[in-house]
């Protein structure tokens, strides 16, 4: 199947009327997605880049996703209860200044805090559609559905794909919110992070709005244990990728034999997720008949999310044409929301 016909279904049963009707799309086709993770080893794993790198996007398999969903329950990673305290303060503001009838997520994982929007939207009386995109198809379609349950008569159509390649396939229509939570904004560096924001803001319409979460600046000790936590979690999360380069391109990484480091960078001002290796290590490719090797200490970086002061997210958003409306953050000033509009 090809990138412009997407392949449409509904996961709907005729049988019983109390299965929710949830559209799906998908754009990213497991073997579409094979090929670039192909691409993306030869030139980031196999090539001369240092250190070696992998795009994030690789660690959401179904297992990257619930791993990551543990993440957020953790008592050091702050970033989750931050975002969704403003959104239990603000979000009627929130969808009061929007006016908005469709809430577009981009990388919405569960949607769990994406709720409480639904819900202010639902107070205006003017919200119709739902519209979850995310690159990770299971996932996706459990959380659609389970939305979809929860909101009779609000249409859940979800969405499968790349934010940084299928943007342009967003459906239009009515007003637009597009929401993009959890701080994942900070896990694009600055170059992508700006093509990112003009692509947005492309498909927007005047008065369409994007609802933009970003961790701030804070304690290094914080943004430290927030990211190496105790029990380990997120070292799972991180090797977990290991075990999808194993089954995608028949690898014989062994995940035991690198570690978890996430070090904030002050140079750039982002922690970066690190698989260290452990010893001097050769790693097979059975599907690109490639050979890696790794010297001990070496670095692969798997994931950088930035940290950001208010003003660098306003200039940045107002670079692509998006005009600040208004930005909340919760009472300890670790994480904002702000709201911007089309002009
Ligand atoms: N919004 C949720 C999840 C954040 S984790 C929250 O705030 O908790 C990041 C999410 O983005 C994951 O669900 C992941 O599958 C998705 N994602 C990562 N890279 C993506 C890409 N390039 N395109 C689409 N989705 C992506
Ligand atoms: N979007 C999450 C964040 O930036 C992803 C994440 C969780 C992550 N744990 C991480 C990114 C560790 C880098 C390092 O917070």
């Amino acid at each position: 199947m090809s990138e412009t016909t997407a392949r449409m279904d509904d996961t709907g049963s005729g049988e019983s009327p109390r299965v929710p009707q949830v559209t799906v799309e998908v754009h990213v086709q497991p073997g579409d997605a094979r090929r670039a993770l192909h691409t993306e080893v030869l030139a980031g794993l196999c090539g001369e880049a240092t250190p070696k790198e992998l795009s994030p996007k690789w660690l959401y398999d179904e297992r990257g996703s619930q791993l990551f969903d543990e993440i957020t329950r953790l008592p050091e990673y702050y970033p989750t209860r931050r975002e969704r305290e403003i959104l239990q303060s603000y979000a009627d503001d929130i969808a009061r200044a929007s006016g908005a009838d469709t809430l577009l997520e981009l990388g919405s994982g569960s949607s769990e805090k994406t709720r409480l929007l639904l819900d202010a939207l639902g107070h205006t009386g003017r919200l119709r559609r739902f519209i979850p995109f995310d690159v990770s198809e299971a996932f996706l379609r459990q959380a659609a559905e389970a939305v979809a349950l929860e909101y009779p008569g609000l249409a859940v159509h979800a969405v499968v794909g790349d934010f940084e390649r299928h943007l342009g396939k967003l459906p239009g229509g009515g007003r637009r919110l597009v929401a993009f939570l959890g701080g994942t904004i900070g896990n694009l560096k600055p170059a992508q992070r700006a093509r990112f924001l003009s692509e947005v803001s492309a498909g927007l319409a005047p008065g369409d709005g994007l609802l933009l979460g970003t961790d701030l600046l804070k304690d290094r000790k914080r943004l430290f244990d927030a990211y190496n936590d105790s029990a380990g979690v997120t070292a799972a999360f991180n090797r977990n990728v290991l075990h999808i380069l194993n089954r995608e391109l028949g690898a014989d990484f062994v995940p035991e034999a690198f570690q978890h480091l996430a070090p904030f960078d002050e140079e750039n001002g982002w922690v970066e997720m690190r698989l260290v290796s452990s010893r001097p290590q050769e790693v097979h490719l059975a599907a690109l008949e490639r050979r890696i090797h790794f010297a001990e200490g070496e670095v692969l970086r798997t994931e950088v999310s930035c940290k950001f002061r208010p003003e660098q997210v306003e200039a940045e958003l107002s670079a692509a044409g998006l005009h600040l409306r208004e930005r909340w953050t919760d009472a300890a000033g670790d994480f904002a929301l702000s709201l911007a509009l089309k002009r």
